[in-house]
């Protein structure tokens, strides 16, 4: 299971790919499609899929990265085992092995919460929970490709081969995520499954008839510093989402899940390194010349992280839905979606009496109220999901200091910019204090990012493909991946 500090570890979390006489959990790559479920002896699943695989590539080449490469070093996932589950090597982006891989079990595993607390864990998909099933596998699903498509045109400003290759590892990765999703609705869902999974290559981020299904994953990434902090915050939801995941009562979205948070690991790892080297150049440069404004030096100012930081922040907080939620009651006390750590914690995993307190904002305060804690799961999450980020900004501030500044960065107050839940509408500063229209109109130019910041950002957002060559704005990364040199030519043109 990953955690906090799984995050910097990222790639080294990989050992060698296993010998190939190793045990079952070798995936067959002789197949078209690459797995781990047996998917020779199921002749009509496996027709569908290989049906569906060309409308992927499809989509692939019209909305994948735009940036034409000849080949990139990339890990590719070929087994499930504990004591290495990935290969290296330099891969055409577009024959990358997209593969179907579950984790295996060493136990059968019994649901660990709601009613069906105790009965094994379903191999199938229950009737009676069908649609909410295929509903949570849809919303996730939908995500991943969202993801790709927003990122498309990032590799045209990439600011070394390094990240260049990390982007393109992040999305190929995504893409392997739809797959699992895809697989599910192929594999358990029927013909619905098979007409969503057509859907989720039909919706495009941002488009105006067919957009992606949640807000975040439509808008566009325009810059790295906007992939950094999504990589970190956006990424960072979809970490606790598929944590909730795991621990369903259907065995099948468990295992996936399980395997998927996995690479996850290293989207955080891009995220948390990412925006760490552009807070180490900023802290330098503008400790070596005194003065906020570093623009002129070549690097983002240190206010203008912290604005970019409070908006995908505040954006990646709306993914957690409202603080109240029948909904999430009803899949949680049904098996399907369970807490982050379910089986750690110490309580009786019904929650039938439990109750939890909720943020409302009532005559003008910002006060809490007390709820059933079964519909309060979503903040459950939420606040896992906050204790987490705020480790990273340690380490960023840790930089700052060292530096010798006393400027830190800080996470906003979670009612700050929100568009969902018990905030929306309320104009609340990024310190937590309830204010007005007015006050908040004369001061979002200074807690949100302007046309001007950006237009600054993507000023400098120019491409750098001399393999050890960094853009100036960021600090190299003290190491390679996979123990390679930082210098390597990553991506070949
Ligand atoms: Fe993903
Ligand atoms: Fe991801």
């Amino acid at each position: 299971m990953t955690d906090g500090d799984t995050d910097l570890s990222g790639p080294d979390l990989t050992g060698p790919a296993p010998a190939p006489d190793g045990p079952v959990s070798v995936v067959d790559y002789s197949e078209r499609i690459p797995n781990n479920v047996g998917l020779a002896a199921d002749r009509r699943l496996q027709r569908a899929l290989e049906a569906w695989q060309p409308r992927f590539l499809d989509w692939w080449g019209a909305l994948g990265p735009s940036l034409p490469t000849r080949d990139v070093y990339l890990r590719t996932a070929v087994a499930i085992g504990r004591d290495g589950w990935a290969s290296w090597s330099r891969v055409p982006m577009e024959q990358y092995r997209w593969g179907i891989f579950l984790s295996e079990r060493d136990e059968p595993r019994q649901i660990a919460f709601g009613k069906h607390k105790g009965e094994p864990a379903w191999a199938q998909v229950p009737g009676e929970y069908r649609s909410e099933l295929r509903r949570l596998i849809v919303v996730q699903g939908d995500t991943e490709p969202a993801s790709v498509e927003q990122q498309r045109h990032l590799g045209a400003t990439a600011p070394s081969l390094y990240d260049l290759r990390n982007l393109f590892q992040v999305n190929v990765e995504e893409g392997r995520h739809l797959w699992a999703m895809v697989y599910l609705l192929h594999a358990y869902f029927g013909r619905d499954g098979r007409e969503e999974a057509e859907q989720l290559l039909h919706r495009h981020s941002g488009h105006p008839d067919s957009p992606r299904i949640l807000g975040a994953f439509n808008e566009e990434t325009t810059d790295w510093l906007s992939f950094f902090m999504f990589t970190y915050f956006t990424d960072r939801d979809g970490k606790y989402q598929l944590g909730t995941l795991k621990e369903s009562g259907f065995d099948p979205l468990s295992r996936t899940c399980e395997f998927m948070l996995r690479e996850e690991a290293h989207h955080m790892f891009v995220g948390t390194t990412g925006v760490q080297r552009v807070v180490q150049r900023s802290a330098a440069v503008t400790a070596e010349h005194g003065t906020d404004d570093i623009w002129r030096h070549g690097a983002i100012p240190l206010p203008v992280i912290q604005k970019y930081l409070n908006q995908h922040y505040s954006l990646s907080l709306d993914l957690f839905g409202s603080e109240t939620s029948s909904n999430a009651a009803a899949y949680f006390t049904a098996g399907l979606k369970g807490r982050w750590m379910e089986t750690r914690r110490h309580d009786d995993h019904l929650l039938t009496d439990a109750t939890a307190r909720i943020p409302v904002v009532d005559d003008g305060q910002i006060s809490t109220r007390t709820v059933p804690a079964l519909t309060a799961l979503n903040l459950d999450l939420r606040d896992e999901y906050v204790a987490d980020c705020e480790r990273g900004l340690r380490k960023w501030n840790g930089d700052l200091a060292k530096a010798g500044l006393d400027w830190r960065l800080t996470l906003p107050h979670v009612g700050f910019n929100r568009q969902v839940g018990a905030f929306t509408g309320h104009c609340i500063s990024p310190a937590g204090e309830l204010i007005g229209a007015d006050d908040w109109a004369g001061h979002a130019a200074g807690w949100l990012p302007t046309a001007d910041d950006r237009a600054q950002v993507a000023a400098l957002m120019t491409p750098h493909y001399e393999a050890g060559d960094f853009a100036g704005w960021l600090a190299p990364p003290p190491t390679g991946i996979n123990d390679l040199p930082v210098e390597y030519d990553y991506v070949r043109f």
